[in-house]
C-alpha cells in the first residue's frame, strides 16, 4: 500500500517517532533549549505534544507516572540540589517506542 507516497510492503512495521514530532521547528522553535514556558505560551494538541504516545496503544502508566513524578520531583528538589556530574550534551537512546538519555543523566548532591 502507499501511505503519502511512501510505498510500504506487506509485514514491514511503521512506528511513529514521538522525538522528531517534538523537534519539529514549527511546533518547538529551539527545541534542544530547556524552555518550560513554551508549554505556557501555547497549549499543544495531543497530535503535538505526545510522550506518552497516543491511539489504543498509548501509555496505560501515563496518570501514574505524573502523578509520581511531581511527588518525587516536589519531595527531592524542595530539599536538595544537584549538579550534572557531566556536563557533555546527552545523547538519546532509543527505548522501545520512547528515548531516554544515553548515559542516565548522572547527578551529585552538592547540598
Ligand atoms: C514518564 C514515564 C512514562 C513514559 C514517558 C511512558 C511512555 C510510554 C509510551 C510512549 C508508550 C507507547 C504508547 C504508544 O504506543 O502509542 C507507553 C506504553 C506503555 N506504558 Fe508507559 N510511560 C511511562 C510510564 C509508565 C508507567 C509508570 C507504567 C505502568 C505503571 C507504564 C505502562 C505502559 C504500558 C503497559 C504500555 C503499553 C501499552 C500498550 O501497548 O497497549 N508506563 N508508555
Amino acid at each position: 500500500m502507499d501511505v503519502l507516497g511512501y510505498k510500504l510492503e506487506p509485514g514491514e512495521i511503521v512506528v511513529g517517532c514521538i522525538y522528531l514530532v517534538h523537534h519539529r521547528s514549527d511546533l518547538y522553535p529551539n527545541s534542544h533549549e530547556f524552555n518550560p514556558q513554551r508549554f505556557i505560551d501555547r497549549t499543544f494538541t495531543p497530535y503535538e505534544f505526545m510522550p506518552f504516545g497516543g491511539g489504543v496503544r498509548r501509555c496505560i502508566g501515563e496518570a501514574l507516572a505524573m502523578y509520581e513524578l511531581k511527588l518525587v520531583l516536589a519531595q527531592v528538589l524542595s530539599r536538595y540540589e544537584f549538579s550534572l556530574v557531566d556536563s557533555a550534551p546527552e545523547l538519546p537512546r532509543r527505548r522501545g517506542v520512547t528515548l531516554a538519555p544515553a548515559n542516565g543523566v548522572r547527578l551529585v548532591r552538592s547540598r
